[in-house]
């Protein structure tokens, strides 16, 4: 059952609020990218009080756990909405196995890199096109690599706005907020999981271990990004602010102030 939330978790949800209605207000055809993990749950509760409705995609790898699958529907019965599922090009990914077998990712970078770039990041690509902006669950505390996480960023990669409204808050943050208002949440989290991918790329965590020690853990720390962000390994570049409503046409105008 929903229990009133203390005061300084009132003002963070209620500041996340604001930020999705801005963001819904400026770009209506934002996306939120779903990975079916708590960031992402919390967030899909968020976007069901907006006025507004956004889209909510999966990136449907074809090797997620069941339990990260069934989320699905348990969204769609919580809140009326149909999370759409991107599916990689079957094509592309019989080739990849034919070529390398089915766990080639456990053998280098380059091969577990392939893999993500057909299962995962060709997928977004689709899945972002046309949009000017999209939503995602990340934060500076889950990763080295993350560390310098914006709220905000253009996006060079897909060339469209990415939000990051939870950049700042802690996994505490968060898991007082899932338990306040009693949102749904993968059961994976309860099982050692506090960061969810691919089943045969994602482990349980020992006590102790930070939250994506479980994510490609036979890899050195620094090249655990999937190419879903990355930007979270290049140089930082200026930040500008999101357009709003009367801003001159992007991206010409966002890359030249990037160029400049
Ligand atoms: S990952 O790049 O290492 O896989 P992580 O699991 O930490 O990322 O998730 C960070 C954010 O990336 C999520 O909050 C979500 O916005 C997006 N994301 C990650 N995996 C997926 C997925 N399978 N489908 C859609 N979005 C995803
Ligand atoms: Fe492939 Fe593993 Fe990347 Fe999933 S996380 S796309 S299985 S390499």
């Amino acid at each position: 059952m929903p229990t009133p939330l203390t005061a300084s978790l009132s003002r963070l949800w209620q500041a996340v609020l604001a930020r999705l209605g801005e963001i819904a207000a400026d770009h209506p055809d934002a996306v939120l990218a779903s990975s079916m993990g708590v960031e992402d749950t919390l967030l899909i509760h968020a976007l069901a009080q907006l006025p507004q409705p956004l889209g909510v995609f999966m990136l449907d790898t074809g090797r997620l756990h069941a339990e990260t699958i069934a989320m699905v529907d348990v969204i769609r019965e919580r809140y009326g909405i149909v999370v759409q599922r991107m599916h990689p090009d079957p094509a592309a990914v019989q080739a990849h196995v034919a070529a390398h077998g089915e766990f080639a990712f456990y053998e280098s970078v380059a091969l577990r890199k392939e893999c993500c770039g057909i299962r995962k990041v060709e997928p977004l690509r689709r899945a972002l096109a046309g949009h000017t902006a999209w939503i995602t669950g990340q934060r500076r505390e889950q990763s080295v690599t993350r560390t310098e996480l914006p709220e905000f960023q253009w996006d060079e990669t897909f060339g469209l706005w990415k939000f990051n409204p939870l950049a700042a808050w802690t996994s505490e943050d968060v898991w007082a907020v899932i338990r306040a208002l009693d949102i749904p949440y993968n059961p994976l989290h309860d099982r050692g999981y506090p960061s969810i991918g691919c089943e045969p790329c994602t482990r349980a965590v020992r006590p102790g271990e930070d939250a994506r020690a479980g994510r490609w853990w036979w890899e050195q720390r620094d090249s655990r990004e999937c190419g879903l962000h990355a930007s979270n390994l290049a140089d930082r570049r200026p930040l500008v602010r999101p357009r709003r409503a009367g801003d001159p046409a992007y991206p010409d105008s966002v890359e030249s102030s990037l160029s400049s």
